[in-house]
């Protein structure tokens, strides 16, 4: 072959690979942002990334676009190697026309969607764009289309995670929002439909494009991320550390690790750490921490709805996912956003064969109107159906409260529980000993001739027969009564007895779930 070919060929990687030039990855720089390709190096173990399509253009001729050059479409697509494991990915270019999405650039995210499900393998997207390029037209609208269409059929077949890692405007945003998990950047992300700017005009409503659409807006305030980070390093970091939790599909499960951590070990605090006051609250995350393998807890929507913990561990070095009440933010209850969080983050494990873990201390749904008008009815029945639904092993551990509909929500054994363990200390009951107290010795209490003496010694008669784990278990609903300090041991051996289950269900082409 001539010299001048390779050269040529050379030549023309180099001129794709800067991009939109130097001016604007300084630019960027500036910005606290990566550029498009230093993120993806980072992604991928060193030496892995494949690049594909780096020489498609676009077709566009409206506005003078036929004299536009954008290198590589304004993505940067591929596959490479994540801890071993293939991993496909696309990243926008900020610096070649905005990151825009014309019909090309859509084509070239669509491939990498195809042959990620063709091969059974994650995609990683990382989004840094200005939207529907404006000069394309319904050209990027339909690219748009094309790819939340195939989001849709890859989604419980192949995970999905988008980094939000610069703008994310309009309709754009639906397609992180179909995926399984969504990162942002502190400062440096925004997702919105309508920006300020619209707002403003149409609503009179002032807000900046943060508070609207920043990093900790959606991860506290709408829920729509679930993860937060402080820069682009810190969010791939995650991300892959995120992938070592998951499986790569569906008829997979999740890497399993070697772990120092002895399966038996005995955690003391666990005998001490329910308060005797049962109105006092303890931290759950302790207890997380205390049984994961070396303490490792990957917290999925660590901001949002704090009364109800979720995130992946691992136990004997296989991947959990636990589900657990947080006796510190509105007593462990359960409303309307922690219901919308436990049961999407029951439904991910499910697709992607990761085992759950519940963990109950929770005396109720939240009472009141907003939750009422707000439908607590619809989305506390999202949990009901996404445990019902999961075939993966499901353990319980009760720890302390366990009241009426909520204890039936977090995961009982007629829920398809698997193994249901309870401490001492757990309270398995149609609610509180002091409301049911009222409640059904009403008359005593009124006719006693000491009724605050009477009513206390009511409550604690209640208490005592009734406020136990044992009543559950003299009916089977408890498989058994544990000491706090084998937790561990208990619940590794639990997941290592169930890690063969098999679990049919009725043909259907798809549940209805409450939305
Ligand atoms: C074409 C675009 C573009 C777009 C940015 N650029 N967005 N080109 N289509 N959507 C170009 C700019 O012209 C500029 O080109 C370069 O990218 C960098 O943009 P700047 O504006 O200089 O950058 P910055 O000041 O950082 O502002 C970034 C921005 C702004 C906030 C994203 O560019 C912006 O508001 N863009 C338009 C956003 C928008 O309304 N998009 C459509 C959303 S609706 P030069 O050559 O000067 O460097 C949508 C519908 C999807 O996306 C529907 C799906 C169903």
């Amino acid at each position: 072959m001539a010299m001048n070919k390779l050269e040529d060929l050379r030549q023309r990687k180099q001129k794709i690979a800067l991009g939109g030039g130097v001016d604007r990855i300084e630019k960027q720089h500036a910005r606290g942002k990566l550029t498009a390709r230093e993120r993806i190096n980072l992604l991928f173990d060193e030496g892995t990334f494949v690049e594909l399509d780096a020489f498609v253009k676009h077709r566009c001729t409206n506005f003078g676009m036929e004299k536009l050059e954008a290198p590589a479409e304004g993505v940067v697509t591929g596959y490479g190697q994540v801890d071993g494991r293939v991993v496909y990915a696309f990243s926008q270019d900020f610096t070649v026309v905005g990151g825009s999405l014309g019909e090309m650039h859509a084509s070239k995210i669509c491939k990498v969607l195809d042959y990620a499900l063709k091969v059974g393998a994650p995609v990683v997207g990382i989004n840094d764009s200005g939207g529907a390029r404006i000069q394309e037209a319904v050209d990027a609208l339909s690219g748009y289309g094309k790819i939340f269409f195939k989001n849709t059929i890859a989604s419980g077949v192949i995970p999905q995670i988008t980094a939000i890692m610069g703008p994310c405007a309009g309709g754009a945003v639906y397609s992180p929002a179909l995926n399984d998990f969504i990162f942002m950047v502190d400062k440096t992300s925004q997702m919105f439909i309508t920006g300020p700017q619209v707002i403003k005009t149409v609503t009179g409503e002032e807000v900046t494009a943060e508070a609207l659409g920043g990093a900790m807006t959606h991860n506290a305030i709408s829920g729509v991320a679930q993860f937060f980070e402080q820069n682009d390093e810190e969010c791939i970091m995650e991300i892959r550390r995120l992938l070592s939790f998951l499986p790569s599909n569906n008829t997979e499960t999740a890497p399993i690790f070697d772990s120092e951590d002895d399966l038996n070990r005995i955690v003391e605090e666990f005998n001490t750490i329910i308060p005797d006051n049962p109105n006092k609250a303890y931290d759950i995350k302790d207890v997380i921490h205390a049984l994961a393998d070396e303490g490792d807890f990957m917290e999925y929507q660590e901001h949002f709805a704090k009364n109800i913990v979720t995130g992946f561990i691992r136990l004997n070095g296989h991947s959990v996912g636990v589900v657990a009440n947080q006796p510190k933010f509105l007593a462990g209850c359960l409303d309307i956003s922690a219901s919308d969080k436990a049961a999407r983050f029951v439904r991910t494990c499910d697709c992607y064969n990761i085992p759950l873990l519940n963990l109950v201390d929770v005396p109720g749904f939240l009472p009141g109107t907003s939750q009422e008008y707000g439908g607590i009815i619809r989305h506390g029945a999202k949990m009901l159906y996404a445990y019902s639904e999961a075939t993966v092993p499901k353990v319980t551990l009760i720890l302390r409260k366990a009241y009426g509909g909520s204890y039936l929500a977090m995961c009982c054994k007629e829920l398809g529980a698997d193994i249901v363990l309870a401490w001492p200390t757990a309270q398995i009951a149609v609610m509180g000993a002091s409301g049911a107290a009222e409640i059904i010795f009403r008359k005593e209490i009124k006719g006693a001739d000491d009724p605050v003496v009477e009513r206390q010694r009511l409550i604690d008669n209640y208490e005592t027969e009734f406020s136990t784990p044992y009543k559950a278990a003299e009916r089977g609903f408890v498989d058994d009564v544990i000491e706090p300090s084998a937790s561990r041991a208990r619940l590794v051996d639990a997941f290592n007895m169930l890690s063969s289950k098999r679990e049919n269900r009725p043909g259907k082409k798809h549940g209805n779930i409450p939305l």
